[in-house]
């Protein structure tokens, strides 16, 4: 097990029961998925406008590949060991919240499954969108259609469970506060909450935030303009882009939370000169944000922008992230905390 302890080993500190809805099911459950520009994107989330399709879920799955490799083939906090040690069957509990096609639990690389990693737990596994194909899951994981960001869409979870993962679901969420006041809620005491994001802007090779005005007129560094289009698309749909930049401050002012562990991950999506990963993390990163380009057009067009503008986008885009030696960065804001037993008169 100690070979996939996670690189949370370093602490930082950063700069800076009731279903909730009847008509949502289990797994498999088909689906309102509608096509927009090509894609096919979920009709059920108000806010959440990436694709749910084949395409994204295969982009996701390299994504999270790509994550693990960026963090030493580590993929989960040191501290869920100790929250997850129990001989009998169904004790703990694990929910991942907004899973995607559940790439943190069963990916092609079985290895890193939760599900299997950890034989005895029970894993729960939430998305606006059903997971393709059921038949590979391990016995011990269910999934579950849901609105994370529904004020009720938790509560027949609350008191349940020991991990709760989430990462990448901002684009969804309106108040990303309130899901931490949820997941507060859901997990046991001691239990651990692990929350990955971005904060939708891009940064220099210093890490100084590289600003792009929407309106100003087409030019470098275009994977920056990209960014700041999906930025102001999706908050122009309600989601909490800036979730990513308050996280150390919510988690860390929570009274509910102890043993709070910091750290950024700075993901070169125009990779430049960066060097600081395996060479093999490279090809994916661009296999990456070529779809990511992708995935993001729909919203865009919808948001208003003309297909000649998000072609000149892409097609800088692509030509910064192979010939660039000047890189932009992302970075990803993660964060794990363990929730207190008892807090002041009140547990949690
Ligand atoms: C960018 S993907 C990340 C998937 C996965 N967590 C990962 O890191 O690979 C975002 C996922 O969150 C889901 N999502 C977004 N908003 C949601 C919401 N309000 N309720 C449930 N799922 C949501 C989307 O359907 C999508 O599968």
């Amino acid at each position: 097990m100690s070979s996939f302890a996670s690189s949370y080993d370093d602490r930082l500190e950063p700069e800076s029961s009731r279903p909730s809805s009847p008509t949502l099911s289990g797994a498999g459950t088909e689906i309102d998925l509608r096509e927009q520009y090509g894609r096919r994107v979920t009709a059920l989330g108000r806010t959440y406008g990436l694709p749910g399709d084949s395409e994204e879920w295969y982009r996701l799955d390299r994504q999270h590949r790509m994550f693990i490799e960026m963090q030493g083939g580590k993929w989960y906090p040191p501290a869920m060991e100790r929250v997850m040690k129990s001989n009998i069957q169904g004790e703990k509990r694990v929910l991942d919240l907004g899973c995607g096609n559940g790439a943190w639990y069963v990916l092609i690389d079985r290895a890193r499954d939760v599900g299997l990693h950890f034989p005895l737990c029970d894993v729960l596994a939430i998305d606006l969108i059903p997971i393709k194909d059921t038949r590979y899951l391990p016995s011990n994981v269910k999934s579950e259609v849901d609105d994370i960001d529904r004020e009720d869409g938790l509560s027949h979870l609350y008191g349940q469970f020991d991990v709760v993962h989430c990462r990448l679901v901002a684009s969804g969420v309106r108040d990303y506060y309130e899901l931490i006041e949820r997941i507060v809620r859901i997990l046991r005491p001691g239990g651990i909450m692990e929350l990955q994001e971005f904060d939708f802007r891009i940064y220099d090779r210093d890490h100084r935030e590289i600003e792009v005005s929407v309106y100003s007129p087409l030019g470098p560094p275009y994977w920056a303009r990209f960014m700041a289009h999906m930025n102001q698309a999706i908050q122009k749909k309600g989601g909490d882009v800036d979730a990513a930049r308050h996280l150390w401050k919510w988690v860390t002012s929570h009274e509910a939370f102890e043993d709070i562990t910091y750290r950024d991950v700075w993901v070169p999506c125009i990779p430049g000169d960066d060097s600081r990963y395996a060479a093999e993390v490279y090809p994916i990163l661009r296999e990456n944000i070529t779809a990511f380009l992708k995935s993001g057009r729909p919203m865009l067009l919808a948001n208003g922008m003309s297909e000649a503008v998000y072609d000149t986008i892409e097609q800088n885009t692509l030509r910064e992230m192979h010939e660039s030696n000047e890189p932009q960065y992302t970075r990803l804001q993660c964060i794990y905390a363990t929730k207190r037993h008892v807090v002041g008169e009140d547990s949690f």
